[in-house]
Parts: C-alpha cells; structure tokens; sequence
C-alpha cells in the first residue's frame, strides 16, 4: 500500500508532483478486506434467515470482494441496454444533463472551497457518468467518497483524483446511514462548504416487511445523521426510484447480473456460515415481488423443495415456496418525503423528475 495509507483511517490521495500517487485499486490486494467482519455476517444470515431482519441483506452482496466486478457489469449493462429505458441510473444520468446549469450555478454558491462528499459511491461506470458530470458542473475543491464497500469508496477517489487533477481526493469506508460523515475531516481543511450527494435510490435499500407500512423510523435516522454530518447552508442531493409501475419494475429488475448476486450470497452463506450440506443455494428459487401497498420491491429465495437445517443452534425447517428476503427496495410516494424531509432538517429547494416522473433528484437545504 501507498504511503500514507492505512485501513480504517481517511486516506487523502495525494496529488502528483507533491505526493506517491497511489496504486491502481484492483491490483491492490490489501483491497480484498471486506468491511464486515465474519460475526457480523453471521449473526445478520441467521436473523435474516430465522425471519427476525428482512430485506437488508444488500450490504454483504456489495462488499463482498468478488461482487465488485459484478456490479461494474451490471452498471455498464443497464447503461448500454437502449432497449429498456428505464434504469435508475441512465435517467440520472440524463437529469444530471438535463439541468446541469442548477448544479453549476449550487456550486458557484458554494464558492471554491466546496466539499463534494458522496454517499454510496458504486463502481466505476457510476462514477464515470453520474459522478464525473457532477464533479464537473459544482467545481468543488475536495472530494470524499464514502463507501462500506472499501473498493467502491478507494476506486472512486482514485477516479476523481486521476480525472480532475485540482480536486483533493479522499475516502472512507463506514456505514454513512449510522456514522456521522464529517467526524474524519473536521480539520481545518475539510472544515467548508460542502454538497452532499446520494444516488441510485441507495435510501430505498432499508430494512422492512411487505404489508408493514414505509420505513419511516430508518429513514429518519438516515436522514438525521447526514443533516447532523452538515452545517446549515450546505446541500444534499438524493437520486430516488419512485416509481410504481410494476411492469417497468419486473423488466429493470429482470437483469441476469441481479439474481447472480444474489447467489453469490446464498455460496457465502452455504461456505462460511452453514457448512451443511442441507442448505444447498441450487435448491432456492430466486423471486422478485412488487408490493405496492408498501411501495416495496423485494429480491427473495424460496425453497424448491422442503428443506432443514441448523443456524445459530436453532432449527430452521422451510416448507416448499417458503424462505427469506434478502434486499429491500422502497419506492417512496412524494408525500411520504414531503414530510420526512423537513421533519429531519431540510428544505426541499427543487426536485428535478425524469420524463416519466419516475425518478426524481432532491435537492435538500440543512436548515
Ligand atoms: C445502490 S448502490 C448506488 C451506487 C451508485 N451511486 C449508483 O448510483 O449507481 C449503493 C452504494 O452505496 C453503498 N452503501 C449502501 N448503504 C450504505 C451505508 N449505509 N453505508 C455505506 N455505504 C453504503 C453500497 O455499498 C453501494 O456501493
């Protein structure tokens, strides 16, 4: 690893001519450490599979080491697939292009000393056309990715300090929906204006049951934490699929690369969890289901067949059809953020939809 760098501190990536630029992120093996330890996994598989926790599963797929290039493909898919219009990111892509003068003109607000920190960076084609264009328009001085996928979070910064040489880049890798996010830089030279940004509906991705109502309380508390991470003044942009359309729903969620994470979960659970061999990922069926009383999409597996084992010393017996949801993904009606949004600190002060208004981007005031 590059001077300097170490897990589990901010690393700044220095500039050239001043500093060792840093390796490039995948072939830096130290890069392979996932960021939840083997209890965490262990103990979230088991409530999720013993029906205590649903649908937040999310995180182990995205931080799974492997699951990186994965979902590389499965942006540069969605983003190269012009038969089927509706992704998350090709429309905020095309908001991002569509309005670009507001963005321009939020940072020339903010000055030349502004922090663009971004929230759940992803992998490199995200952040090659959402945050490049974003870097591009608001001008800030310093970038921080945070990220608990550690690979997404470093690639990110190294992309940004490598495309735009006058930006300080920096990253973390915590969980920014519990952490507070300025609590790393809140030395002089990170202490500025700062535009806080969320995209690909990562909000949606919350704990919650069909048939429970709308996540309010998890919301919130993600909402409370980054308006406690910002001073009054600074903004926040949040991407969100709202979208309630079930057909546009089931095709966008139809992508093979969808149901492969999920496997790649079930071969973690079955490897490093279970070791039992009446727990086999073969004999669960992966199924998708819009719930739109609850504004929910969930990803599931169900046993093809009946199905018995142990986790955390209790015996887990799945009937045929029966089994767990392992990632949430709410599509949150307008008035449900028109009033969560100023219960936790900010000021709606636009929101820009795609065509269909499916997809929206927020622009929020800490107030
Ligand atoms: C849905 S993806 C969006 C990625 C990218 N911004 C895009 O628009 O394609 C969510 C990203 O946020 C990260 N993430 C989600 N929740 C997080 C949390 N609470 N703390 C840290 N990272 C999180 C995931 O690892 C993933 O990279």
């Amino acid at each position: 690893m590059a001077d300097g760098m170490s897990f589990g501190n901010p690393v700044l990536i220095k500039k050239p001519g001043f500093f060792q630029r840093t390796p490039a992120p995948l072939t830096n093996t130290l890069l392979q450490t996932p960021f939840f330890s083997d209890d965490d996994f262990r103990r979230d598989m088991a409530n999720m599979i013993l029906g205590k926790h649903c649908g937040d599963g999310l995180k182990y797929i995205l931080t799974d080491p492997t699951s990186f290039d994965l979902y590389a493909d499965f942006n540069k898919a969605s983003l190269a697939d012009e038969g089927e219009d509706y992704y998350v990111s090709t429309r905020q892509i095309e908001i991002i292009r569509s309005n670009v003068d507001f963005f321009r003109e939020l940072g020339r607000k903010h000055g030349n000393q502004l922090v663009l920190t971004e929230l759940g960076t992803g992998t490199g084609p995200a952040i090659e056309n959402l945050t490049f264009p974003l870097v591009e328009a608001l001008k800030p001085s310093h970038y921080v990715g945070i990220d608990y996928s550690i690979q997404s979070a470093f690639s990110a910064a190294t992309m940004v300090d490598h495309k735009f040489t006058a930006v300080q880049s920096m990253w973390f890798h915590h969980d920014f929906n519990q952490v507070p996010f300025n609590r790393d830089h809140k030395g002089k030279e990170w202490n500025r204006p700062m535009v806080v940004v969320q995209l690909g509906s990562t909000l949606g991705n919350v704990a919650g049951r069909p048939g429970e109502g709308l996540p309010r309380a998890h919301v919130m508390a993600a909402l409370k934490n980054y308006r406690g991470s910002m001073q009054k003044g600074d903004h926040l942009i949040l991407g969100l699929d709202q979208n309630q359309d079930a057909e546009s729903l089931h095709k966008c969620y139809g992508m093979e690369s969808i149901e492969r994470f999920g496997r790649g979960l079930l071969r973690q659970i079955h490897n490093d969890v279970l070791h039992q061999r009446a727990f086999t990922p073969d004999d669960f069926e992966y199924v998708r289901a819009w719930h739109p009383e609850s504004h929910l999409y969930t990803h599931s597996f169900v046993a093809k067949k009946p199905m018995l084992f142990s986790m955390e010393g209790q015996l887990v017996h799945f009937e045929k059809g029966q089994g767990f949801t392992y990632c949430n993904s709410y599509k949150y009606p307008q008035e449900f953020l028109d009033e969560v949004f100023p219960a936790s600190g900010f000021k709606p002060i636009a929101r820009f939809p795609d065509p269909k208004g499916q997809v929206h981007l927020h622009v929020l005031e800490a107030a």
